[in-house]
């Protein structure tokens, strides 16, 4: 989301005559857009400001200005924090402000100092954000919804983001058309919370992301989409039928499901158990049989044991994931799990996720591995290191890499996988005459 998100800030700044650089030392402008999620993200936002302090000094050294901004979730949640640590940053904007950045700017150029708006505005801010021009890719991402209201107790999000709010489907659709436009063909929507979308249908109606997928694949040029991501109780039957008979939603979805242990999904607040989540996989794969899935984990949660360390594992080995993020439960200040007894030694921690992601390892490359052989639909995105290659995606998400000629990309062809590395497949398209 903070992909999207920057993209949308690019293109509010952009009538105020900002443009992108990738050289750092020619912008007159440098936001950090931040997430919150884990201690480490949030660390890592005071070194990057502590480096960019130098190039401000140089730049004003040389008469230059630099405005040096923080963007996103760290300046929701510790935006005053910022302003007294870094007093040398210009704005701190949450990410629900990040339409008001035009104002923010010209107040700085009046001179009225360092500029701090972390509030939820109740204008809506898609209400205000231009409509999107600039080309997108083949692929892009579309936020649909945004904040959640599930409070799990480790997690910042339902603080930073706020609560959950839906984009009316008439202006989701007009934006999906416009990136068609520009050449997009698979459009991911996103949402802290996707499944739980529930916005304002072109038909008088609510409609449930089922029926938001539905209208999506109906417009023309839209190949394939996905969603990410979703909570396991808003797994509703729309939308595991929608899995059966849209043709453009992708076979692959990110279900996080965190942890194995019944009594700790519990503590996590997370509202279902392991076997609910097992039997949420099977009504998807009786659907949609050639499904894979992705899931998200986190190991020493307050109070997991041994023995709910290997229901977790369990778990993994039940369902046959095809890719999994995982990560070392990280207090964060404000949520109940972080005043939790039950503490997880460091050291026990550290070795679980070690055990986890070596079965993640060896689950993801068996499942690499079966893709070989196979002929999968590859859209392809851009080119390749090498003359003649293109690099596209698999359904499954799957970097391929293949020889295809450049007429080839944006569009979505047969490959034959002939090969698997670590975190790509190269294969051969099949058809000669296109390929050719
Ligand atoms: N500690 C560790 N991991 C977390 N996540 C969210 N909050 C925490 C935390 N406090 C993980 C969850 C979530 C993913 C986006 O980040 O697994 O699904
Ligand atoms: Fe955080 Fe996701 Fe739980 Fe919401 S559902 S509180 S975003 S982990």
């Amino acid at each position: 989301m903070n992909v999207y998100d920057s993209a949308r800030m690019a293109e509010v700044l952009a009538p105020l005559g900002f443009v992108a650089t990738d050289v750092v030392d020619d912008a007159d402008m440098i936001l950090l857009n931040t997430c919150h999620i884990r201690e480490k993200a949030a660390e890592k936002l005071f070194s990057d400001l502590g480096r960019l302090r130098v190039l401000k000094t140089r730049k004003a050294d040389s008469g230059d200005n630099l405005i040096l901004g923080v963007a996103g979730c760290v300046a929701q949640a510790e935006g005053a924090e910022i302003m007294r640590r870094a007093p040398f940053v210009d704005l701190v904007l949450g990410p629900q402000t990040y339409h008001r950045l035009p104002e923010m700017v010209a107040r700085l150029a009046r001179g009225e100092g360092p500029v701090l708006d972390t509030e939820f505005p109740t204008e809506p801010k898609f209400d205000f954000l231009p409509e999107t021009e600039a080309p997108q890719g083949v692929s892009a991402f579309l936020s649909v919804q945004e904040g959640c209201d599930k409070f799990c107790t480790f997690c910042v999000v339902p603080y930073t983001r706020g609560a959950e709010f839906s984009r009316p489907a008439a202006s989701i659709i007009a934006e999906a058309k416009r990136l068609v436009a520009g050449g997009t063909r698979e459009l991911t929507l996103l949402g802290q919370n996707v499944n739980a979308y529930h916005g304002d249908g072109t038909d008088g109606m609510n409609w449930n992301l089922a029926r938001l997928l539905r209208a999506l694949a109906a417009v023309p040029g839209i190949e394939r989409l996905r969603y990410t991501t979703s909570h396991p109780r808003d797994m509703d039957d729309d939308l595991i039928e929608a899995h059966g008979d849209l043709p453009e939603l992708m076979p692959f979805l990110h279900l996080p499901v965190q942890s194995g242990s019944d009594s700790i999904l519990e503590a996590m607040n997370r509202g279902h158990t392991a076997d609910d989540y097992r039997r949420i996989i099977d009504r998807l794969r009786s659907v949609r049989p050639d499904i894979a899935f992705s899931s998200d984990f986190i190991v020493g949660f307050p109070g997991e044991t041994d023995a709910d360390f290997a229901a977790t594992l369990d778990l993994i080995r039940d369902v046959g994931l095809a890719q999994a993020y995982t990560f070392k439960y990280s207090p964060r200040s404000g949520t109940p799990a972080a005043t939790m007894a039950k503490h997880v030694a460091d050291d026990v921690a550290s070795d679980r996720l070690q055990t986890l992601q070596a079965l993640m390892t060896e689950s993801q490359d068996s499942f690499n591995r079966s893709c070989v052989g196979k002929v999968l639909p590859v859209l392809f995105e851009r080119s390749g290191r090498y003359a003649g290659q293109l690099v596209g995606r698999s359904p499954y998400a799957q970097g391929v890499h293949a020889t295809a000629s450049a007429r080839c990309q944006g569009t979505v062809m047969p490959v034959r996988i002939t090969g698997v590395s670590s975190n790509s497949l190269s294969g051969e398209v099949e058809t000669m005459e296109v390929g050719a």
